[in-house]
């Protein structure tokens, strides 16, 4: 049986070119092999296969005839940061319970009760800021995120536990995201301090700070059980699985810190994309700001969340740079028939969400931000998957949708921004996800008036 071509450079080249430049080397590898193609970035384990074509991906995420798994010890990577149980690092049934136990929350119909805490938090931040200060939009979009997820996490949340808390998780991920990090999780002979190079273990510091301020507010939770809360700790305390059993104090602080680092830092770097591409482009932000104007002032949620236009920029954002560059790992468990290959039980194969989306067949000019692919056509789940499908599908998809197009209208109709210069912004690798290669500045020049907005609209029009 042959494993998909790939690269016959030694191991500690091709772990080096996926650690800090990983899609050069993604798209290297799809110029040179096509739709599939082998990496091997481990001595001791198979080589990692990596898909692009619709179809294959299909077959992967439907996974029809139960010949994958995903097994959550591979994604072991995440394991420092978010522990053995949390739904990431979990496989098999216990995954299962896990997203049972968590789903409820992050249903569609929930979200509207998020919309007023996006709003008011996207509010005070963004009018933190000074006209004609420049500032990294990053901070902004982060700060926005991060609030809003302790928010619906632990509910109005304020004081010194929390602040701490945001402010520690801030520099946590912020330590983590360097591709330095991301080396010591595939090199763990390198999780150590050397001498005054102490940045493992400031991790490590931080983290043990942040895990304490979590048990303590469980703790303080179970001393004092409010049933009128319906935050997302108070639901997972509540929740049951099929035994009648509830979370351990464990298992709530690892999906907690899941929950407070997959759901803002991913959220924060999308809404930066789309700020600086919504700036970038005039004629995007002209046809963006006639639609959000059209509906006056206090708009309901609803009415915003399904603009097409607004829908559009959203999708080309996460399109030309998805913030996540692959789906999990998923295990052939039996032989299987893939891409024109036969992989044996054991292959490793993972659905390349940035190399589908940077398809021409299906995108034509793909390095092109073009909001209008999505108005004239629909793409199927298997050929645009930001947020990856199958079992492992994101389970805050629908928050974050409804957190950027909320954040996004509020930013775009009370201020009116600019780029702070005209250079170029490529993407690179942030921690495991991706993000902008460079800060994107940016400088408020005015706040938008109702009057002036609708002059806009007519003029525009
Ligand atoms: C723009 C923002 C986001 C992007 C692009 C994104 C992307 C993804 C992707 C690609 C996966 C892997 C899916 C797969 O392997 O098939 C994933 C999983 C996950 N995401 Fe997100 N995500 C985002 C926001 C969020 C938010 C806001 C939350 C929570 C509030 C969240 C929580 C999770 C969790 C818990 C999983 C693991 C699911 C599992 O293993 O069963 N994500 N996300």
């Amino acid at each position: 049986m042959h494993l998909p071509k790939g690269p016959q450079t030694p191991v500690f080249v091709q772990v080096l070119r996926w650690v800090f430049s990983p899609m050069s080397f993604l798209e290297d590898c799809a110029k040179r092999y096509g739709d599939i193609f082998s990496i091997k970035l481990a001595k001791d384990v198979p080589p990692i296969v990596f898909l692009s074509n619709p179809k294959d991906i299909q077959q992967i995420l439907t996974n029809d005839n139960n010949q994958l798994d995903s097994p959550g010890d591979w994604n072991d990577l995440f394991e420092p940061l978010l522990g053995k149980h949390s739904v990431i690092t979990l496989s098999g049934a216990e995954h299962q319970r896990q997203r049972q136990l968590l789903m409820p929350p992050f249903h569609g119909e929930r979200m509207r009760g998020y919309s007023q805490v996006i709003t008011d938090v996207t509010e005070k931040v963004i009018g933190q800021y000074q006209i004609g200060q420049p500032f990294q939009i990053r901070s902004v979009t982060q700060a926005i995120t991060l609030r809003v997820i302790m928010q619906a996490v632990f509910g109005l949340y304020e004081g010194s536990r929390a602040e701490t808390l945001q402010h520690l998780l801030s520099d946590l991920l912020e330590k983590s995201s360097s591709p330095f990090s991301v080396a010591l999780l595939y090199f763990p002979a390198l999780r150590r301090d050397f001498g005054p190079i102490k940045f493992w273990g400031e991790q490590v510091q931080i983290q043990q700070q942040v895990d304490e301020l979590i048990y303590e507010e469980i703790q303080e939770r179970r001393e004092n059980p409010d049933p009128s809360r319906t935050d997302i700790l108070s639901l997972l305390m509540d929740a049951r699985d099929a035994d009648g059993q509830p979370m351990t104090d464990v298992e709530l602080r690892d999906e907690l810190m899941t929950l407070l680092v997959a759901g803002h830092e991913t959220t924060a770097t999308a809404l930066a994309w789309a700020m600086y591409w919504i700036h970038k482009l005039p004629a995007v932000k002209a046809r963006l700001l006639q639609e959000l104007d059209s509906l006056g002032d206090n708009p309901d949620s609803t009415t915003i969340f399904k603009l097409p236009y607004l829908n559009a920029v959203y999708s080309e954002t996460l399109r030309i740079y998805p913030v996540a560059m692959l789906t999990f790992a998923r295990r052939v468990i039996e032989t299987m028939a893939l891409g024109g290959y036969e992989l044996p039980p054991g292959t490793p194969v993972l659905g390349s969400i940035y190399l589908t989306h940077q398809r021409e067949d299906l995108y034509p000019e793909p390095k092109k931000f073009k909001p209008e692919r999505f108005l004239e056509r629909q793409f199927s789940p298997y050929e645009y998957l930001p947020f990856g499908g199958g079992t492992r599908r994101c389970l805050g998809l629908a928050f974050a949708q409804w957190e950027m197009k909320l954040a996004l209208a509020k930013i775009m109709t009370s201020y009116e921004l600019e780029l702070a210069n005209s250079v170029e912004v490529r993407p690179k690798r942030r921690g495991l996800v991706t993000g902008p290669h460079r800060p994107i500045e940016m400088v408020i020049k005015s706040q938008r008036q109702i009057t002036s907005r609708i002059l806009e609209t007519t003029t525009v029009s």
